[in-house]
């Protein structure tokens, strides 16, 4: 299980990651949290966040042009859904994990799975 958007709330634990502001429209940024990649992302007042790890070779993927919501990796070409972190194109054929993201009082908010 990757898409973690899809997690009843009960099962998320969210944590402040950083003021709605340091993220404007079209923008990205990457953190690392409990030893994960993540890169979320700002489109048209909508945030999504993905791992930032392909899954084709592991390399970084959140540096990729973005096409509607698709985001291209930058190494060898895989499609991934920012949304759902769907593999939608080769040479990867696994999903990346996707994260809900919040905005509470004005901070950006990522749910992770309770452990
Ligand atoms: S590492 Fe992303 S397509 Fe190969």
């Amino acid at each position: 299980m990757f898409n973690y958007t899809t997690l009843d709330p009960m099962q998320v634990e969210y944590m402040e990651i950083a003021p709605l502001e340091q993220l404007p429209d079209g923008e990205r940024i990457f953190i690392e949290v409990e030893g994960r990649s993540i890169v979320i992302f700002n489109l048209a007042g909508k945030l999504f966040a993905i791992g930032d790890v392909c899954s084709h070779d592991s390399g970084p993927v959140g540096d990729g042009d973005i096409e509607k919501f698709e985001i291209i990796c930058p190494r060898h070409g895989a499609h991934f859904d920012i949304r759902s972190g769907k593999a939608t194109a080769l040479p990867a054929v696994q999903d990346i994990p996707s994260y809900p993201v919040r905005v509470v009082g004005g901070m950006i908010e990522i749910g992770l799975p309770k452990k």
